[in-house]
């Protein structure tokens, strides 16, 4: 049962604790625990058979592989509201871009560990963008939020959305921080609509202390092979497809030349050099649009 004050009922109803980012009082909705985890399907000769699609074939990182450097709660750590951007602008034009091209309008849209910006195309229309993260006052401030969640998904991955609720699901600039992310990937692949994409990008910032041993140990080839892995290792997701943008070469040689332009970048003031990754994979199929 929820309560549902009228001034902010909307058509979609949620199966999780959300807090619609439109200044609405907090939302309860009970959960559905319920749901199978796995289709049935029929085979040729109309007997019924389990889909395997979601399925964790293997896992993909080690024990050690999932450890971190600051092992205290994360929710504690992302507590105060940080109002920063993560990346420069030359990766957030990439990814706006990016999405401008592969989000279809009216798409229903979940957008991973958010936060107060969002990097979808301004003059896009989408049906509903639910965000999530660890720090409610980031998303509140959020412009394109029309819900979001809290919620820690090293504590527990499990999406509290039925089947298929969604389009798009995203995730910036933040899969270093996942503990367990073969389940959090099956998770995505369970609440994506057939046919649904799965955009996450990443650049090489980080919080050291919080990304999992894997990735900080690792360089920009096997980050890349290491997402690429958390779709494989998911029974149903199309082949990855990787899209890099690098700093040009010659234009890095400059700036490293430069102490001015080193010492800024160093602190974070300069744009334009942040490179970008972005794997991407669809459930089951990947849609043919006119
Ligand atoms: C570098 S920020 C990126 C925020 C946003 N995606 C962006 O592009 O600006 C990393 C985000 O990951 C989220 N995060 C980190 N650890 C998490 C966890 N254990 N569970 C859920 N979200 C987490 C935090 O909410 C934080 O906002």
């Amino acid at each position: 049962m929820i309560t549902i004050p009228h001034s902010c009922h909307k058509s979609w109803p949620p199966s999780f604790p959300i807090t619609s980012s439109k200044s609405c009082a907090s939302l309860l909705f009970t959960a559905q625990n319920d749901r199978p985890k796995i289709a049935n399907t029929l085979n040729e000769n109309n007997e019924t058979k389990q889909s395997s699609a979601g399925r964790i074939k293997r896992q993909v990182l080690t024990k050690d592989g999932r450890t971190k450097l600051d092992a205290f709660s994360d929710r504690e750590f992302y507590a105060y509201p940080r109002f920063v951007t993560h990346v420069d602008d030359g990766f957030i034009t990439t990814l706006t871009n990016l999405y401008s091209q592969r989000l279809r309008p009216g798409s229903e849209v979940l957008d991973l560990m958010s936060s107060w910006v969002s990097h979808l195309p301004k003059e896009v229309m989408y049906k509903r963008v639910v965000g999530h993260g660890l720090n409610a006052q980031e998303l509140a401030k959020n412009p394109r939020l029309d819900y979001f969640f809290v919620k820690d998904l090293n504590q527990n991955q499990e999406l509290e959305f039925q089947d298929g609720s969604f389009d798009a699901v995203l995730c910036t600039v933040s899969v270093q921080y996942l503990q367990q992310p073969e389940k959090v990937f099956s998770e995505v692949f369970r609440v994506l609509k057939p046919g649904g994409i799965f955009i996450l990008s990443f650049s090489n910032r980080m919080f050291y202390e919080k990304a999992i041993s894997a990735w900080r140990e690792g360089t920009a080839y096997s980050r890349v092979q290491l997402v690429v892995q958390y779709f494989q290792c998911v029974e149903g997701f199309t082949q990855p497809e990787i899209v890099r943008k690098l700093p040009e070469a010659a234009g890095a040689a400059q700036e490293e030349r430069s102490p001015f332009k080193w010492f800024t970048r160093l602190m974070g003031l300069l744009s334009g050099s942040d490179p970008f990754y972005a794997i991407i994979a669809y459930k089951n199929f990947k849609p043919v649009h006119e």
